[in-house]
């Protein structure tokens, strides 16, 4: 236990403070399994790898709420319900059309996503609510790019993938197959992890009753933190401040006097995983692929000269958030978008987590150690 004043407490009550919840186990789930010394990971009984090579987003979306795959007419109706969803309100589209330019993605992305509370029928269910946020997420945030960049915002399409349609909007153009289909790998692969802290606060949320609108607003919440989904912009910007000293640049280095200062290296560690991220030997193959094609090699060649230096170093291996931002990097996307698109992902991770802890409920609601003082004296503030 810290350092406290233990005159106060009750060490019979409470003989252990688990600072962080690590390693507790509060929920039961069949959503996802990880296992953080193998580097396996696996979403509603498919292995991670399975679902790299095979799955669409669209079908992460429907196994992640069904705990099974879809039919191809059950995926064909998903496909239409999302397509049909993706315009947004008229007062929300307003919002971000006339909100600070400057403002952060994310926080656009949380309040346009709380706005959207108040347009969906009273009688909507769960999944429908759940279905209008995962069409209408990629919607606020190209809107918003667009709009603080000045450009005409994009009206979605009403067919493709939710991958094709976002980088339609984002670009006013039509992917390529190829940039397509790395959007949507990325989708898959940020759907869902287990009791992560965004998934925590979704649960923490629904445990009181209250909506699917407010749980997943307080999710982005806790999305946004560089601890969190912020890392992976956090990542690009260590990369973009290495490039500034230009002939100079020197990743290991670099790396090494980050250390010698005790800062933390951006996309490296994890409270579960103790060995590589399985989903970041996805993006490291997509990043090298990338880089070449576009020309951005030297950023995949720093990267892998940082993950070297920080296993040397720190035996630490580099997580989800690593590789992503060069991805991400690679096909144009600006680098403060990069924590929406993991929103835009795990809004299917946190809708299917919302579904569980309605099923079985338990108000969340744990205990705090008091280590404050009890009984003082009331003291007029003329006297304080
Ligand atoms: N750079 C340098 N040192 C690190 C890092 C890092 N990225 N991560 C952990 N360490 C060190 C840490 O300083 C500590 O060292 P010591 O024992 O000497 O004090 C030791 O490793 C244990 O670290 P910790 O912070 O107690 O471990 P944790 O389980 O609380 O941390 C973490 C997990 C993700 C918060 C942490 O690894 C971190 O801050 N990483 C950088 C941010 C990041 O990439 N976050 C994304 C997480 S994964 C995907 C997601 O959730 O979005």
């Amino acid at each position: 236990m810290a350092e406290h004043n233990l005159q106060h407490i009750d060490l019979n009550d409470y003989p252990h403070i688990n600072k962080g919840l690590d390693g507790i186990v509060a929920f039961s789930t069949t959503k996802s399994f990880i296992n953080g010394q193998t580097g396996e990971l696996i979403y509603s009984g498919y292995h991670i790898d399975t679902l790299a090579d095979n799955a669409t987003f669209e079908e992460v979306c429907f196994l992640l709420w069904n705990d099974r795959l879809p039919k191809n007419s059950e995926l064909e109706e998903l496909h239409k319900k999302l397509q049909s969803n993706r315009e947004l309100p008229e007062p929300v589209l307003n919002y971000i059309k006339t909100t600070d330019k400057n403002a952060e993605p994310m926080a656009v992305v949380r309040s346009a996503v709380s706005m959207l509370a108040d347009f969906v029928d009273s009688n909507s269910s769960d999944l429908d609510n759940a279905i209008t946020m995962t069409a209408q997420i990629p919607t606020i945030i190209a809107a918003f790019d667009r709009a603080r960049n000045e450009k005409e915002i994009v009206t979605p399409l009403k067919d493709g993938s939710t991958a094709f349609n976002f980088l339609y909007m984002l670009n006013g153009e039509e992917p390529g197959q190829a940039a397509e289909r790395t959007m949507d790998l990325c989708l898959v692969l940020h759907a869902e992890h287990g009791m992560n802290a965004s998934t925590f606060t979704c649960r923490s949320i629904c445990s009181t009753e209250s909506d699917m609108f407010s749980a997943v607003t307080g999710a982005i919440g806790a999305l946004k933190g560089p601890l969190h989904g912020g890392a992976n912009t956090a990542v690009m910007n260590t990369l973009l401040k290495l490039k500034e000293q230009g002939e100079h640049a020197d990743p290991v280095v670099f790396t090494k006097d980050k250390l010698d200062r005790k800062e933390k290296i951006m996309g490296f560690g994890h409270r579960v995983y103790k060995t590589f991220d399985p989903r970041a030997y996805h993006l490291r193959k997509m990043s090298k692929d990338l880089a070449e094609e576009t020309g951005h090699q030297y950023l995949y060649e720093w990267s892998e000269a940082m993950v070297k230096t920080m296993k040397d170093e720190k035996n630490i291996d580099p997580n989800v958030d690593f590789f992503s931002a060069t991805v991400y990097y690679s096909i144009g996307i600006q680098p403060d978008l990069y924590t929406c698109i993991f929103a835009m992902s795990r809004i299917s991770g946190w809708t299917a987590h919302f579904f569980e802890q309605k099923a079985n409920n338990r108000l969340i609601r744990p205990r705090a150690l008091y280590t404050g003082e009890k009984n003082l004296p009331w003291v007029p503030a003329e006297e304080r």
